[in-house]
């Protein structure tokens, strides 16, 4: 998959953060390829500069990656983050007349609405038979009705901006005043701005999280060892949530039968309806899991590699070299 005869290759990474972690781990297996000759990371940061040459390009900055691509006969993109996949980095690449023979891994701007829209995943998880919490969605528009549906719903409630709001866009709440001021901070005072204006509730689920990654060609795909992540900032996993604060690889509680149903009630019928949908994926996708009584339910996609789960995973794939 994704094999290229030329030999330039190319990070899109994301020291924007300041992390950029998951891009020093792509760029550091990518620097050993034979098949690598050359290796650009934009921007970069002091790790990927070991691997090959940082550029300064702005992580949205399609143009000067455009360019980049052309001077430096590029032929293969990494796109590590997930807001210029959002934004269509993917589409605006491949379409250039002098960028024909150019791949790109990392969805179009249609595939990533994966991760783009928690609603958009969650209507494409029903329509999939594939097994989530229980939702509901909500705009201005129904707003009446969302405060009666948050009035019945269960304890915990889970409340979710629908765009893209860095890893801090969820809110669990235990009680249903707290619950329905959330929902008038996030619709009405758009808390995580006009893309969190949409607003997903969702039940609770009551498990272990896991995450899988699956690298896919359209319509073949592999999957990559499984990770964990540990998100609160605390010592002995307390305080808030971050982006993650360490991760572990492989995952203790993921047996063979849990990955095989893993694969069976998930995977596929993820990469059948990207297919089938003629979203035309190519490239990894993220599936966030909840593990209930040794049963997957999928909390998210996202259409890029974890960080820091890509630290841990990348060193476990076995490759050619
Ligand atoms: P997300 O941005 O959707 O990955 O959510 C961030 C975090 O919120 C997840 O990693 C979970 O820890 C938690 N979370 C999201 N949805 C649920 C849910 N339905 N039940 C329990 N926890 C959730
Ligand atoms: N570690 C979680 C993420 O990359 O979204």
């Amino acid at each position: 998959m994704f094999a290229s005869e030329k030999s330039i290759q190319y990070i899109y990474a994301n020291t924007v953060t300041g992390i950029g972690g998951r891009e020093h781990a792509l760029a550091w297996k990518m620097s050993q390829s034979p098949l690598c000759e050359k290796l650009f990371i934009a921007p970069g940061n002091a790790g990927t500069s070991t691997c090959g040459t940082n550029l300064s390009i702005g992580l949205t900055d399609f143009e000067a990656i455009k360019d980049a691509c052309i001077t430096n006969q590029i032929n293969l993109v990494i796109v590590g983050p997930e807001e210029p996949l959002v934004k269509g980095i993917t589409d605006y690449l491949i379409s250039h007349p002098a960028l024909k023979s150019l791949d790109v891994i990392g969805p179009g701007k249609a595939g990533a609405q994966l991760e783009g829209s928690k609603a958009f995943a969650k209507a494409f998880m029903m329509r999939h038979n594939i097994p989530t919490a229980a939702y509901g969605e909500f705009t201005l528009d129904n707003y009446k009705e969302g405060v009666e549906y948050l009035q019945n719903h269960p304890l915990p409630v889970v409340l979710k901006a629908d765009g893209l709001a860095a890893g801090k866009g969820v809110v669990i709440c235990e009680n249903h005043i707290e619950a329905i001021a959330e929902f008038e901070l996030m619709i009405q005072r758009a808390k995580f701005g006009e893309a969190g204006k949409k607003v997903v509730v969702e039940q609770f689920l009551d498990g272990i999280e896991m995450s899988v990654f699956v690298l896919i060609d359209g319509k073949n795909y592999v999957i990559l060892p499984e990770a964990k992540d540990y998100k609160r900032v605390g010592e002995g996993d307390t305080g808030p949530n971050t982006g993650g604060m360490g991760a572990i690889s492989p995952v203790p509680f993921a047996t063979p039968s849990l990955m095989k149903k893993i694969e069976e009630k998930v995977i596929k019928p993820t990469v059948d309806g990207l297919s089938r949908e003629g979203l035309e994926y190519r490239g990894f996708i993220f599936l966030g899991l909840m593990i209930e009584d040794n049963e997957p339910y999928m909390i998210e996609y996202n259409c890029r590699m974890g960080d820091p789960e890509t630290e841990v995973v990348i060193p476990r794939i076995k490759t050619t070299w």
